[in-house]
């Protein structure tokens, strides 16, 4: 087994309000929060977490431990991220959960972040109808209404622990602190400048220099955390916490009321399902594009054998991203809140509908975008998110996407609440019609209304194998994100790829508009010279994604998989 690791801190740098190491490994059984070990790759018989921290992932992995299910482990380490990954886990944000329980129930938790009462279509336009948007990416009127903390209540129906012993790591781990890694303490840097513009409450994370091994105490989230512990739902939604946010908005210009919160409902619905070759592909419906990108990807691409053409060869990177290309087309044009929008899933799925999309395809040659839709927009919505993927004994498989948006969300933390709210607004079609500032380009379907959610792009998938449980999977990388997980799919069951090169190896990215193919560094020269010559415009980029997989081998044993591009890590017993 290949196994890598990365030391997060070698040296016990920590000095305020913390203790010694010593102290801190026997407070929370196996963890050490002030010197800690992430993993690549773990091969285990009972359980496994793949989270964007090590921590994380382990705190989930003590709830398995403990005793908890696949819901136990998600919900303990969704807490621990809001904690240890301030800039997508979150308490502010929103997100979605995708399981498949051991008695065969299918679950599709919706709680996405929802629009103020008081928002309006054309709130981000000024007198002239120009987008402003500063106001929709940053600050207190780029948030939308939280939906994580509801999010967690809702899976908590199918979990087996007292709530208590699933937030009280992430309690820990605020009240205590824990030592940041050098990517960590770069971010913080880079954050200052926007903390000050976005607060007038200071927050902890303002500092002059923060490094490696620093150890961030956050004694404010720490004490919200512990109103939801003793209350429930209603400890976030409800009372000081609800009336902090409103506070907090009232320092900003900031529309959610106390009402909106109080008003907060997570949803069930009815995941969104489809048959792959014999597997069976579970993932998010609306308001979120990335099942239905999934399912449109995956079905034209089913017929046209794919795994002779091999992985990232011209051939098949053409065909992947002409699929791309038609699917993203109908994102911008049919996809939003289908509660307030009537989405043609059943038109956009149908196979007489893919084949004809498919009808312009030409294998050695690049569809020009124009001849689609008509449109031309720059730049990518947002990739700051994270995704966990949890698998327990009893085969109940958890895939969790959530977000903040951008990286900190709204770059605003709630003064004595100690949490960053998001900035998902901007998520919505902000100007029907006209592209927001990172390229996602959307229209009536995606327009802002009162209550409404804004479409996504997240894609927390299960693969089922002999209806079992086989690959669970997803990543953050904001439009990216259905792509990366249609890739690794297609990378595990046509290119037959071991997890590891289909988490790790480069990917790409087509999204109808602009009309390029967005690499990662590592796709061979010649590849790209015959991409160029099929009329391909090509534009390399950073990472794409961090994709996190468990998939179950044929021993029956399981594989988590946690991606290379940043700190993420898999663990398991
Ligand atoms: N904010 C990223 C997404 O929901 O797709």
């Amino acid at each position: 087994m290949r196994k890598l690791s990365i030391f997060i801190t070698a040296l016990i740098l920590y000095s305020f309000s913390c203790g010694t190491a010593k102290d801190a490994a026997k407070r929370s059984s196996s963890i050490n929060p002030y010197q800690y070990v992430g993993s690549k790759k773990v091969v285990c018989e009972n359980g496994a977490v793949v989270s964007a921290h090590p921590l994380a992932s382990k705190v989930g992995v003590e709830i398995l431990k403990q005793g908890g299910n696949a819901v136990d482990a998600a919900i303990a380490t969704q807490l621990a991220l809001a904690v240890v990954y301030p800039n997508a886990g979150n308490l502010g944000g929103g997100g979605f959960l995708v399981a498949r329980l051991n008695d065969g129930q299918l679950l599709a938790l919706d709680y996405r972040e929802m629009a103020p009462a008081s928002a309006s279509r054309d709130m981000y336009l000024d007198k002239d109808g120009n987008p402003m948007l500063n106001n929709s990416q940053n600050g207190h009127l780029s948030s939308g209404v939280p939906g994580t903390v509801a999010g967690l209540f809702a899976s908590y129906k199918y979990a087996k622990l007292p709530f208590e012993k699933l937030i009280q790591p992430a309690i820990d781990l605020a009240e205590k602190g824990f030592t940041i890694s050098e990517s960590e303490a770069r971010s913080f840097n880079a954050l200052q400048k926007d903390l000050k513009k976005c607060n007038s409450v200071m927050p902890v994370f303002v500092k002059d220099h923060w490094k490696a091994g620093d150890t961030l105490v956050q004694k404010e989230l720490a004490n919200t955390l512990k109103r939801i512990k003793a209350k429930g739902q209603s400890g976030f939604y409800e009372g000081e916490t609800a009336q902090l946010i409103v506070e907090e908005m009232k320092r900003g210009n900031g529309i959610i009321t106390l009402n909106d919160l109080k008003n907060y409902q997570a949803k069930s619905r009815v995941p969104l399902t489809f048959d792959y070759k014999g597997y069976k592909v579970v993932s998010m419906p609306m308001p979120s594009s990335g099942g239905l990108l999934l399912n449109q990807m995956m079905k034209m691409v089913e017929d046209r054998n794919i795994d002779q053409m091999g992985f990232l060869t011209a051939q098949s990177i053409q065909l992947m991203t002409e699929v791309e290309r038609r699917a993203y087309a109908d994102r911008a044009r049919y996809m939003g809140d289908a509660d307030f929008y009537k989405v043609p899933v059943a038109t956009l799925t149908s196979d007489a509908y893919l084949k004809e999309r498919m009808k312009s395809y030409e294998p050695t040659k690049a569809t020009p975008s124009s001849t689609i839709q008509p449109g031309a927009i720059s730049g990518y919505e947002s990739e700051e998110t994270t995704h966990l993927s949890v698998l327990d004994k009893d085969g109940n498989a958890v895939a969790v996407t959530t977000t903040l948006n951008n990286s900190y969300g709204s770059r605003t933390v709630v003064g004595g609440a100690g949490f960053f709210l998001n900035d998902e607004m901007d998520d919505f079609s902000i100007k029907p019609g006209t592209p927001n500032m990172y390229g996602a380009v959307g229209g009536e379907a995606n327009a802002i209304q009162p209550g409404k959610r804004m479409l996504s792009s997240m894609a927390p998938t299960i693969v089922l194998k002999d209806n079992k449980p086989f690959l669970v999977v997803g990543t953050p990388g904001g439009t990216t994100i259905p792509t990366s997980v249609f890739q690794t799919i297609i990378d595990i069951i046509e290119f037959n790829m071991n997890t590891e090169d289909a988490v790790w190896k480069p990917k790409f990215h087509h999204q109808w508009l602009p009309d390029e193919i967005a690499m990662e560094k590592g796709i061979p020269d010649e590849v790209q010279n015959a991409l160029r010559k099929m009329g391909y415009k090509l534009s390399l980029r950073g990472g794409i994604g961090r994709t996190e997989v468990i998939k179950v081998l044929t021993n029956k044993k399981i594989e988590a998989v946690a991606d290379n591009r940043g700190d993420d890590s898999a663990e398991g017993y």
